[in-house]
């Protein structure tokens, strides 16, 4: 029995149109000029108890927007959304109780209270039964080592510290689906690897469902097994990670500098030009073809290299590989 389902689900967001300077701000309260963006176009999903799903996509692509939809924040334009086999929007309130949701960029604790003291508010407002809630917070307060900032304000925690206090607050009262919206942004590497791990041991004690949107494929490739991947509203990738990671993880790309300005050279073996500039050159390479190590020294031998890195394929180059039918081949 599917836990979240999704059909043909919209946004469209109406925004007033505005004409520069103060004569276009009056212009635009006495005679509005409407605009409609289609944030969220038909989408059509279902997600199963205990699923990890990582909802990815690029800057504005709608990710923010279904989370709100699915969580009952926001009214969809159209199609449906039901969560534990209710309505989220019509249906807040008892929905509340069995979600919990992470806006990475915004907190939901009280900005001058103690930590201790937001998670007893919490405990209040979801009447979770003490001997529960005790046990919880002595989970957290070990894995998600909270114990010694209890008694800290929210506001004088480091951005990582809130994010764990955020995590205990959202899984206090035991939700069955959690929403993280970007859980690990600006987030230094130790902590999201604690975060992490923190998430999967969730989803394993708990069977937890958690539906991760995130630009760091790390955070996926750690935590989630399928991936929905939207792009300008509409879905045009559900499946299992390994199916992108074997069509994508074929390809690294190297970034060369050199000492002087790049003049004639032979491409490597396998490799292919992704950005050249005067004394900077970006290759793509096919690691079943070939290695980076031999395309740097290939290189080495023509060019005068002052430096180089690797780097694994972002987000925005694997959506327009998508598009370029890179599944399918
Ligand atoms: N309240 C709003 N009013 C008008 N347009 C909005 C509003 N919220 C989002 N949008 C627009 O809807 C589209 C989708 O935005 P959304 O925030 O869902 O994207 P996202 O995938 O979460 O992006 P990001 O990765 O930057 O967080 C964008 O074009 C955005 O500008
Ligand atoms: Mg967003």
């Amino acid at each position: 029995m599917s836990i979240i389902h999704v059909q043909d689900l919209s946004k469209v967001y109406r925004i007033v149109e505005k004409d520069p300077g103060l004569a276009g701000s009056f212009k635009a309260l006495f005679r509005p000029r409407y605009k409609d963006i289609l944030a969220v176009d038909r989408i059509s999903f279902t997600i199963e108890p205990g699923e990890l799903v990582g909802y990815i996509g690029v800057n504005g692509a709608g990710k923010s927007t279904t989370i709100k939809m699915l969580t009952g924040i926001l009214l969809p334009s159209g199609g449906a959304v039901r969560v534990l086999e209710r309505d989220p929007y019509q249906q807040r309130v008892p929905n509340a109780r069995d979600i919990g949701v992470v806006f990475g960029q915004r907190s939901q604790l009280w900005w001058d209270l103690p930590l201790i003291e937001s998670l007893n508010f919490i405990q209040r407002i979801y009447e979770i039964p003490p001997a529960s809630f005790k046990r919880r917070l002595d989970e957290f307060a070990e894995t998600l080592e909270l114990k010694a900032l209890f008694g800290t304000p929210i506001r004088n925690l480091s951005l990582g510290q809130k994010m764990r206090a955020e995590l205990a607050a959202t899984l206090i009262h035991d939700p069955q689906v959690v929403y993280l919206d970007e859980p690990t942004i600006g987030l230094d590497l130790l902590v999201k690897e604690r975060i992490r791990e923190f998430i999967k041991a969730q989803n394993r004690q708990r069977n937890v469902t958690v539906i991760l949107t995130t630009h760091d494929l790390g955070d996926i490739e750690e935590i989630c097994q399928r991936v929905i991947m939207i792009d300008a509203g509409r879905i045009i990738y559900d499946g299992p990670l390994s199916l992108i990671k074997a069509r994508f993880g074929k390809f690294r790309e190297i970034t060369l500098e050199t000492a002087s300005p790049i003049g004639l050279f032979a491409l490597p073996t396998g490799a292919e030009i992704v950005q050249q500039a005067d004394q900077r050159l970006t290759l793509r390479f096919d690691r079943t073809v070939t290695t980076a190590s031999q395309v740097a020294a290939a290189i080495m031998n023509q060019l005068e290299v002052a430096d180089f890195s690797l780097a694994e394929p972002d987000l925005a180059s694997i959506v327009k590989q998508i598009y370029s039918g890179a599944l399918h081949a």
